[in-house]
């Protein structure tokens, strides 16, 4: 067996040396090494030998499979270079193709226009800031001004986080809006204070063409001494003129909020019907992108601030809102739903 195997190695290498191309090595690798070569079934055989042979024998039969394989890289690597140096010198690789292009990923529609509405508000001297997402009920209901009991609870549809605390309480919830951030931001900074807070936001509540229970909200906050209801609408329509174009109308309508006082809604005349009325608008010919308001003094005394020296604005913005006036997107659940077909527009 020893001959055999010094026979083999002879061989194999003699005839490795005279190989041109890729197709006989792989010949060559299925005489030596394959399944039914002459050194495979020696291995196989080594079970049958006496302890003596198998230990020379094996050693051996175990040596040769390993030179065999390392030369058969060797080789491989070799003739793969020299194919390619006939293709380059025949020029049939041509080198300056370009390649394949990578799929590249870009910014979500919802990030784009965060972007763009922060860049108008910082232009105008507001500061951004974030905020948590889990918040307690202290500061998205309590401290604005909405109480235990206060039937403006029922405002917010609310995702409660099950933890209950000795007295049976539930302390914490999914933020229902941004404006707890009012508070955060007026416990840390005294004033001039002029902030805005973009972030996620979420309602127990069922979805359709214009609502969603994950979506983004972008709060302001203006307190300053002299701040009057002229700032708020001054601001908000400044923004609504650079973000929209001169063309969109933009109202201003009475409406309730427990931490403002008085309080506004503000709407942009619809962009899919100009006005007319469609399923987007829910026929109104009208999209309400924001509720807003003077600072309410309740809310200011919370945070040590005083009422009779300072006043503030604040509004909440419901960002997906923007995209779907500016480019007539007629559905909020396109955003979320990872659609790519949809995403790519953007
Ligand atoms: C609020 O959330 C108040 N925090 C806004 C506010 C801030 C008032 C500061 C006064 C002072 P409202 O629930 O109306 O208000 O939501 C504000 C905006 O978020 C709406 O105008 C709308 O554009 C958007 N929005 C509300 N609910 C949804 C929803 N389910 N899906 C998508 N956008 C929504």
């Amino acid at each position: 067996m020893l001959a055999q195997l010094e026979e083999i190695k002879t061989k194999a290498i003699e005839e490795l040396e005279g190989l041109e191309n890729l197709k006989q090595l792989e010949g060559w690798r299925i005489s030596y090494l394959g399944k039914k070569s002459l050194l495979t079934k020696i291995l196989r055989e080594l079970g049958t030998l006496t302890i003596e042979q198998r230990r020379s024998v094996g050693a051996e039969a175990n040596e040769v499979k390993r030179l065999l394989e390392s030369r058969l890289a060797q080789k491989e690597t070799a003739l793969e270079e020299a194919n390619l140096t006939i293709y380059l010198e025949q020029g049939q690789v041509d080198v300056t193709l370009p390649g394949y292009p990578l799929p590249l990923g870009h910014l979500h529609p919802t990030t784009h226009t965060l972007r763009e509405i922060c860049g108008i508000f910082s232009s105008m001297g507001f500061q951004v800031v974030e905020g948590p997402e889990i918040e307690s009920d202290y500061y998205n209901f309590e401290a604005l001004n909405i109480p235990n009991d206060h039937p403006a609870r029922d405002m917010w549809a609310t995702l409660w986080i099950d933890f209950h605390t000795e007295s049976g309480e539930l302390p914490m919830l999914l933020r229902t809006h941004t404006s707890p951030m009012q508070i955060r931001v007026m416990e840390k900074m005294r004033p001039p204070v002029r902030v805005v807070v973009p972030g996620k936001t979420y309602r127990y509540e069922a979805t359709d063409a214009t609502h969603e229970s994950m979506f983004y909200q972008l709060e302001g906050l203006a307190v300053d001494k002299g701040i009057t209801f002229a700032d708020l609408k001054g601001t908000l329509f400044e923004f609504a003129r650079r973000l929209f174009g001169e063309k969109r109308r933009t109202r201003f309508r009475c409406d309730y909020f427990p931490f403002v006082e008085p309080g506004v809604e503000m709407a942009v005349d619809c962009l899919v019907c100009e006005g007319a009325g469609c399923r987007l608008c829910g026929n109104t010919g009208w999209i309400e992108i924001l509720g807003g308001g003077m600072v309410h003094p309740e809310v200011l005394r919370r945070v040590d601030y005083d009422p009779d020296i300072f006043t503030g604005f604040a509004f909440g913005l419901g960002v997906e809102r923007i995209p779907m006036l500016k480019f007539g997107i007629d559905d909020i659940r396109l955003f979320y739903g990872n659609d790519l077909r949809f995403l790519k527009q953007f």
